[in-house]
């Protein structure tokens, strides 16, 4: 049984996907962590991010493997190394190239073949597996989600305003649902949930309940 989760930035999918794949049993697939892979890629090639395709052919060559909790780009782990502050700002290249898309909808859909999975990205109900038995659209008010990443940040040791954060979220979200390839989008069959106010563990109990209902 395939589960998506799709939603903008902030919404809390990475943590309640994992947390809902292991209440399940089910394998957990991180997408966003595939396109950080590829951006990590090229800022260490150097790539010229103004040519599309030395950033599709890094990705074609590049071996990314999820491995529990880890993320490993020709066998080593870069799992810390894609959360920098300048692989989310790069990410967008590799988010709109449709050539990188491509190879990682492939790679996405070659993992999950067969298997139970919780699934977590932007098109992964749309696009990737338009046939899921159980798909979730994930959503947060812009506040609640700009305080949760300003936390994150704080926790980093990074400095940052509400306001900045605020800003930095409106532009990325306009970006990740207009771009002409996989934009974030809610499929038409998709259960929407809100979870300002909740608790991690309040929403994966409503979502160990949805997927239970659909298996
Ligand atoms: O979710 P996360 O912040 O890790 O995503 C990293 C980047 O990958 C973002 O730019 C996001 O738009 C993009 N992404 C995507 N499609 C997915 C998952 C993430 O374009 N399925």
């Amino acid at each position: 049984m395939i589960v998506t989760i799709d939603g903008p930035a902030g919404a809390g999918k990475s943590t309640v996907a994992r947390a809902l794949a292991k209440r399940l049993g089910f394998r957990f697939l991180d997408t966003g962590a595939m396109y950080r892979a590829v951006t990590l890629a090229g800022m260490r090639r150097k790539v010229d991010w103004e040519r599309p395709d030395e950033l599709a052919e890094l990705a074609r060559q590049a071996k990314i493997d999820l491995v529990g909790d880890r993320v490993l780009l020709d066998g080593e782990d870069v799992t810390e190394a894609i959360r920098s502050q300048e692989v989310t700002l790069r990410s967008c290249h590799a988010a709109g190239n449709p050539r990188v898309r491509e190879r990682l909808v492939e790679l996405q859909r070659a993992v999950a073949g067969g298997t139970n999975i919780v699934t977590e990205g932007r098109d992964q109900g749309t696009v990737v597996f338009p046939d899921a038995r159980c798909k979730v659209f994930l959503t947060a008010s812009p506040k609640e989600r700009a305080a949760r990443r300003l936390g994150d940040l704080e926790a980093q040791g990074e400095a940052a305003t509400l306001a900045e954060v605020l800003d930095a979220q409106q532009r990325r979200d306009r970006r990740d649902s207009s771009r002409s390839v996989g934009p974030l989008a809610k499929a038409p069959d998709a259960v929407e949930l809100c979870t300002d106010g909740m608790t991690v563990d309040q929403v994966v109990d409503r979502l160990v309940s949805l997927v239970r209902k659909r298996q």
